[in-house]
């Protein structure tokens, strides 16, 4: 297994630590705000239970066969997004989804290191003592601050300096060790606000908007809006799948891998929703308040807690982390891809693909103060560069995936690979099934439906 470096000549591929190595990276990269921030406002929008239904049955219909498949062809390909098609199946065009994978995480990263830029922020407020007053102008602090034309730019700059300096230092050293500190804290963290959150008064209308469901309120916006949401918080078909899986080990069990990756993700979602909206009922917030959602909400519920500027700087040190663990996934992806693909050094690959990022990202950030007029599509730059990339591109780089997986690739292959040394596939027949022609047509009828062909 090796890699060709910047000198031209092969060095031995970077490789996980401890098998745990890429589970936790994994698992680092799905969870982040996606759970904390993007569920609870798309829950919200698309009217609650019934949606959170919806999105459940996407995420075991399609988020788990898709991953196994996609950790088995960077197990198997053993390079980066691209590359990997390739050699798995040389002179194909399957590749080409690669490209859109990397499209993807550089629009993902664009938009994402805004939010993760406003929980720095908020992270550092709240340890210096600032964030919490008796006042509860949360909105307009928040506001004021998103709108701000300098300060989310430089925090969002900070932000992006951190990710680079530790995606800078390769997969072992940088991404490995940070995650294995970080995961299990977070967990931690989540269990205590959810015990709170479940005692507040009328606690019980919130748990009922969250769990029981309504389905006048689904359309095809709606399903839409829940496959996305499937795919963006399991970072699936990014590509960065097949990356982390090519540093995995040979005699790694990915179905395991898949179901855990799968099952945590859903209970950080799950835990952040039973947090949030016994809240949001409360204290009377708008469940369909959007991006604000988060930052909102949890301050108005921390100033009401004892010791609550405590539960604040750990709150936001968690979406903050959350947050990172991510953003270096997103970053690394694009990275493996530039390093391999021009034969440069990690360093200077990092370097340039962080600065084009941030730059392009600060046109997200600004469009929440000084370009907010400029809209495409009915949306913000921000906004377009969301629905783009999660709405538009993941389901259909998961269509390719899929495709791929059922009739480029093939069952037979993709099985030989996940049993190597001796590891089973349980189910594997309905996993063909499901990758062969369930999973298009599913995809493909959301998509119809939302362009209003049927
Ligand atoms: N899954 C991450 C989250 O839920 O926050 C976001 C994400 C990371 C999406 C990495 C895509 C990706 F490749």
């Amino acid at each position: 297994m090796s890699t060709r470096n910047s000198n031209g000549s092969l060095e031995p591929r970077e490789q996980w630590g401890t098998k745990l190595g890429f589970m936790l990276a994994a698992t680092g990269s799905a969870i982040g705000l996606g759970n904390i921030w993007r569920f609870p406002f798309v829950v919200g929008e698309g009217g609650g239970a019934a949606f959170v239904l919806i999105y459940l049955g996407f995420v075991c219909l399609i988020g788990i066969p898709l991953l196994i498949g996609e950790i088995s062809i960077g197990r198997k390909g053993r390079a980066n997004a691209m590359d990997s098609y390739k050699t798995i199946k040389p002179k194909s065009k399957w590749y080409f989804n690669g490209y859109i994978s990397i499209l993807i995480n550089f629009m993902i990263l664009s938009f994402y290191s805004v939010v993760a830029g406003w929980a720095f922020y908020y992270f550092v407020l709240a340890l210096t003592g600032q964030l919490i007053t008796n006042d509860r102008s949360y909105e307009n602090v928040f506001e004021g601050f998103i709108t701000n034309p300098f300060m989310p730019i430089i925090w969002q700059i900070l932000l992006m300096g951190l990710v680079v300096a530790i995606v800078m230092g390769g997969v072992k050293k940088g991404i490995e060790k940070w995650n294995n500190i970080l995961m299990p804290t977070l967990f931690i963290l989540l269990i205590i606000l959810v015990f709170r959150s479940l005692s507040l008064e009328n606690a019980h209308i919130g748990l009922q908007f969250f769990l029981k469901p309504d389905f006048s309120a689904i359309n095809s916006s709606t399903i839409l809006a829940a496959l996305g949401q499937a795919f963006f918080s399991l970072s699936l078909a990014t590509g960065l799948y097949v990356t982390y899986g090519s540093y995995s080990r040979s005699n790694s069990n990915l179905p395991a891998n898949a179901g855990g990756i799968v099952f945590l993700d859903l209970v950080v979602a799950i835990m952040a929703g039973l947090i949030i909206f016994p809240a949001v009922f409360h204290y009377g917030i708008d469940p369909q308040s959007g991006p604000d959602l988060v930052f909102i909400t949890f301050p108005t519920m921390f100033t009401d807690m004892a010791f609550g500027t405590i539960f604040a700087v750990v709150f936001f040190f968690f979406v903050f982390v959350a947050a990172l663990t991510s953003a270096i996934s997103l970053l690394e992806v694009v990275v493996a891809f530039v390093k391999e693909k021009f034969l440069m050094s990690r360093k200077a690959a990092t370097i340039i693909a962080g600065a084009v990022i941030t730059v392009v990202g600060l046109f997200c950030t600004l469009s929440f103060g000084p370009l907010s007029h400029i809209t495409i599509l009915d949306r913000t730059i921000f906004e377009l560069f969301d629905f783009i990339s999660a709405e538009v591109l993941l389901p259909f780089a998961g269509l390719i995936l899929a495709l791929f997986l059922g009739w480029g690739w093939k069952p037979a292959g993709v099985k030989e690979e996940v049993e190597k040394e001796g590891n089973p596939f349980p189910l594997f027949k309905t996993w063909s099934f499901l990758i062969k022609y369930v999973i298009p047509i599913i995809i493909i009828v959301i998509f119809l439906d939302s362009l209003g062909v049927i």
